[in-house]
């Protein structure tokens, strides 16, 4: 059944490629968009993706998958049906086919995968099968993020669906794409927020979900992560080379907004590293000794620097803000401040390998974690962290990225807060553009 499908898909892929040499086929859409959600119910803040996943009586199932820019393939809570021989899936029913462990598929997510190298899992097996089915199943292993903690998971075919779009609103017209996933029973799921069952990758995998989608889209990856978790008010995800559009600058492409900086290759990782030379508050730079290729992490809430940087970043930023009067540290934090004020406080910005700037707003540097204690929002990762530095998510907000898989580039806005606009402001108004 599945192996049909995949003909079917290869074949279709082969005829658009065709028709676009002959015809020039341009299709009305230029990405596809997902709403993105801000999660603060679990141990740590966390965002998450609304995708379709099943048609059943005629209305698409929904599910939220989080946001992991470095997983190598995606996975999910296990649905309950089995579509394991030709017609064992009653109709009207999220149905699942799994991959068995001889079909190449299985090997090569085992191999090529980090979860694997991971101490906390065990070895996988051949000797697994489904009831009633004859050939063994292919279980991988699985980094449960919040806890780190190794689950067993089993690689299936699967289908996913999501709006199309022109960067301006999502269309009425939809796209299908058919990725190996895993699954795992629900109790590996319990740490996630509420109502969240999977991770989406959006690494650089051959597993992970911009590998699985067709021209036109070009494997470009779009994050602009919301600073509330106001349900409401969602931020916005695209795969495909834009353009894109935030209200109320309609005329603005935010593409123009952004700086560039080479995407840095990493041995053993499908994550995404830039090149960051010094940390430079008021225009004094604290240097990164050492490898400066820093990890973008979008499961970190703050960004993680290696003791001695981060020492020389809280002796810095504190002569600079000395007016201020110090509080007593909030956890995870180390320098909080009784002020509910930004004004006073240094300006950060991050110097990069090529000469470029990427600057930190205060909405990015100072977390406010009660009405009058604010704190400096970086964190200690200890004296030997793998890499010196890790951006995490709280850095991110309301900063447009762009991943460009193609041309191997970061693109970044700095704070769209200072164009008047924020990651919450996509038109998420459905149109017919087709
Ligand atoms: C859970 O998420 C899905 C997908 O976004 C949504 O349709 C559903 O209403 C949510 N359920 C609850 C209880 O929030
Ligand atoms: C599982 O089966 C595949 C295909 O026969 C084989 O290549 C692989 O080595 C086996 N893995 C284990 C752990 O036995
Ligand atoms: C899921 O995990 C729970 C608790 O570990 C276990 O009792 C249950 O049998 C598992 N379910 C499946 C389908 O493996
Ligand atoms: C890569 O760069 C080329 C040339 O600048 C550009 O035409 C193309 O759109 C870029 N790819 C993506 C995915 O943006
Ligand atoms: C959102 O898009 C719809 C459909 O194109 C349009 O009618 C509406 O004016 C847009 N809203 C804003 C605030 O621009």
């Amino acid at each position: 059944m599945h192996l049909l499908l995949h003909l079917i898909i290869a074949f279709l892929a082969f005829i658009s490629h065709e028709h676009k040499s002959i015809a020039q086929y341009v299709p009305p859409y230029t990405s596809i968009v997902v709403p993105v959600t801000k999660h603060t119910d679990a141990a740590k803040p966390l965002y998450s993706i609304e995708i379709m996943t099943a048609y059943v009586n005629s209305l698409y199932l929904r599910a939220n998958f989080l946001i992991d820019i470095d997983a190598p393939f995606i996975w999910h809570e296990c649905i309950v049906q089995w579509n394991i021989y030709p017609g064992s899936c009653p109709s009207n029913t999220l149905c699942t086919s799994p991959v068995t462990c001889e079909e190449f598929q299985c090997t090569d997510v085992r191999t090529t995968y980090s979860y694997d190298h991971n101490p906390s899992c065990p070895p996988v097996t051949n000797s697994s099968t489904l009831p009633g089915w004859g050939f063994c199943t292919c279980p991988v292993n699985v980094i449960e993020p919040i806890t780190g903690s190794c689950s067993e998971a089993l690689l299936n075919y699967d289908e996913f669906t999501v709006s199309t779009s022109n960067g301006r609103n999502p269309f009425t017209g939809l796209y299908g794409a058919y990725p190996n996933a895993a699954c795992v029973n629900s109790s590996s799921l319990e740490s996630f927020p509420k109502n969240v069952t999977g991770v989406m990758a959006f690494s650089s995998s051959p597993y992970a979900l911009p590998a699985y989608l067709f021209e036109p889209l070009k494997k470009s990856l779009a994050l602009c992560l919301p600073s509330t978790s106001n349900s409401s008010a969602p931020g916005v995800l695209f795969v495909g080379s834009g353009p894109y559009y935030l209200i109320p600058n309609s005329n603005v492409d935010v593409r123009s907004l952004l700086s560039y900086t080479p995407l840095l290759k990493h041995p053993d990782s499908f994550g995404y590293y830039i090149g960051v030379k010094a940390i430079v508050i008021n225009n004094k730079p604290i240097d990164i000794t050492g490898d400066f290729s820093t990890k973008l992490s979008t499961l970190e809430p703050y960004t993680i620097l290696r003791t001695d940087i981060y020492n020389r970043v809280i002796k810095t930023f504190s002569i600079f803000a000395i007016e201020i009067p110090l509080a007593r540290p909030v956890t995870p934090f180390r320098l909080c401040y009784k002020t509910s004020n930004y004004l006073k406080f240094p300006n950060i910005d991050l110097s990069l390998q090529d000469g470029k700037k990427w600057t930190i707003e205060m909405a990015n540097s100072i977390k406010q974690v009660t009405k009058d204690v604010a704190c400096l929002a970086f964190v200690d990762g200890g004296a030997t962290t793998e890499q010196a530095v890790v951006i995490g998510t709280y850095q991110f907000e309301d900063n447009f990225l762009v991943f460009d898989l193609q041309n191997s580039t970061f693109g970044f806005s700095s704070s769209l807060l200072k164009q008047k606009t924020s990651c919450s402001n996509f038109n998420f108004t459905i149109t017919d553009g087709n």
